[in-house]
């Protein structure tokens, strides 16, 4: 039997209002997960659906594996119903499955958008009317009407079709991008407003009655390309810039001017401004891919992005400035490179974290073992660092005692463990990329 798509969105209103709504989150990862426990924190029964078979037996034995999220908010969320599994034949029995699958870059710098196909392929055949699908992984303008529902409308036995306008009966698709700043304590996942773009203004009903349950503003826009578009505009705003900052500090070193003084100045701006610093590079799986994504998409139509280019080409070359300022610091103590005693300090890609991927930290070490230096690292959140897709290097961490046996420590990521002074007391020579060192005086400091 079908029903309209009115009474669709009415009974999945009521059974959100009464928390009955089953949801599933497809992959259970940085993104996912928190957001399984925010649903299952409302009382909501979620299921998280992964491929990788660890990740569901450590969290149906209510375990992490994501160091800022406790194993008790596992079991808190198993109370409410919360399981995990690999086993697609469930999606029939949700109300709203909502995809939060990695987007990254393939081998030739483009869009590898296989998680997202893979899924949606292993979604399509337990398709049901009245299903919501909800895509939140970062994505070009366009993926969700020209990949998405394609492929959930081929592989769906019954030949069930999206639902885009009143009256057509079906399936309800929508894109809303994850705004999740890892680290980030000062603002509640909830009280970050949340865009959804639908395919159709029930779709978008539909979502914005799933998420404001947990989200305190939900922020409707036309289509789900304006919600992809939105989330691009926000990576790229950063990736600009940072790169910017990052160019000024080369141009500030050479004047002998603080770039982190001229910031804390500018930021006094009470409008017009907002600070950016600079850094060793870009890291993690947003800001120095995502852009890239729309890059590509943009060719299809005779365009070229040329500020997304500049900012990726300044910022793909500050882990090479990092290496510079190194050789230059130890050459003022009459050392090369070559054969010296390098610690990193952090892999992570940023401040306090348990994420290493794209980590300026990763191209940094590869380049210092390319210049013959004898490279060891610490962080407090990696005992190995061992192969990714973009590195391999077999590494286990090095204990933070003994730093005067290093030619150089090079701060990477600014982990708040770290005692910064303490460091500089201890070592010969301190590179810092991340103004880690601030307030602190010695010669043997290179900031960079
Ligand atoms: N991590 C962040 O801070 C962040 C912030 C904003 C947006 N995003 C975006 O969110 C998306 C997800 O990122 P993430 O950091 O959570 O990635 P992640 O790698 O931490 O997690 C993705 C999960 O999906 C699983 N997976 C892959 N293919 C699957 C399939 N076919 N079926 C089921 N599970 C599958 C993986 O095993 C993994 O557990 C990306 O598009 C990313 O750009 C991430």
């Amino acid at each position: 039997m079908t029903t309209a798509p009115e009474n669709q969105l009415a009974s999945l209103q009521q059974k959100v209002e009464s928390r009955e709504a089953r949801i599933g989150i497809v992959g259970m990862g940085y993104v996912g997960l928190p957001l399984a426990l925010l649903y299952s924190s409302q009382r909501f029964k979620v299921t998280g659906f992964d491929i990788e078979e660890r990740k569901v037996a450590t969290l149906n034995a209510g375990g992490s594996y994501i160091v800022r999220i406790l194993p008790s908010e596992i079991q808190e969320a198993q109370k409410a119903g919360f399981r995990a599994t690999s086993d697609y034949s469930e999606i029939a029995q949700m109300d709203a499955v909502i995809i939060c699958v990695p987007t990254p870059l393939d081998e030739y710098h483009e869009p590898d958008l296989s998680y997202i196909t893979g899924t949606v392929k292993s979604i399509a055949p337990w398709l049901r009317e009245g299903h919501l699908i909800v895509l939140e992984s970062t994505t070009y303008p366009g993926t969700t009407e020209e990949v998405v529902v394609p492929l959930l409308e081929a592989g769906n036995k019954s030949g069930l079709k999206a639902s885009r306008a009143s009256g057509q009966r079906g399936f309800y698709v929508a894109f809303s991008p994850e705004r999740e700043d890892p680290g980030n304590e000062t603002v509640a996942r909830h009280d970050i407003p949340k865009v959804m773009g639908g395919c159709g203004p029930v779709a978008t009903q539909m979502a914005t009655a799933l998420y404001g349950s947990i989200f305190h503003r939900v922020v409707p826009v036309s289509s789900p390309a304006v919600a992809e578009m939105t989330k691009l505009l926000e990576n790229i705003y950063r990736c600009v810039n940072i790169a910017l900052v990052n160019e000024l500090k080369q141009l500030c070193m050479k004047m002998g001017i603080d770039i982190h003084e001229v910031i804390d100045a500018a930021k006094t701006k009470p409008f017009g401004f907002q600070a950016f610093y600079p850094g060793p590079g870009l890291g993690g799986h947003c800001i120095p891919i995502d852009p890239f994504y729309l890059s590509w998409k943009a060719q299809q139509f005779d365009f070229r992005t040329r500020f997304i280019e500049l900012a990726g080409e300044i910022n793909t070359a500050m882990p090479h400035f990092v290496i510079e300022q190194t050789a230059n610091g130890l050459n003022e103590h009459s050392k090369a490179l070559k054969g010296s005693k390098v610690l990193v300090l952090g892999v992570a890609y940023k401040r306090d974290i348990d994420d290493l991927r794209e980590s300026p930290s990763l191209t940094i070490i590869e380049l210092l073992r390319e210049k013959g230096a004898l490279v060891s690292y610490n962080d407090p959140y990696f005992p190995t660092v061992g192969r990714g897709r973009h590195y391999d290097l077999n590494m286990t961490n090095t204990p933070l005692d003994n730093l005067g046996q290093y030619d150089a420590v090079l701060i990477v990521t600014d982990h708040s463990d770290y005692d910064y002074k303490t460091i500089v007391e201890q070592s010969q020579l301190v590179v810092d990329t991340r103004n880690a060192t601030k307030g602190i005086s010695s010669p043997k400091i290179v900031r960079c």
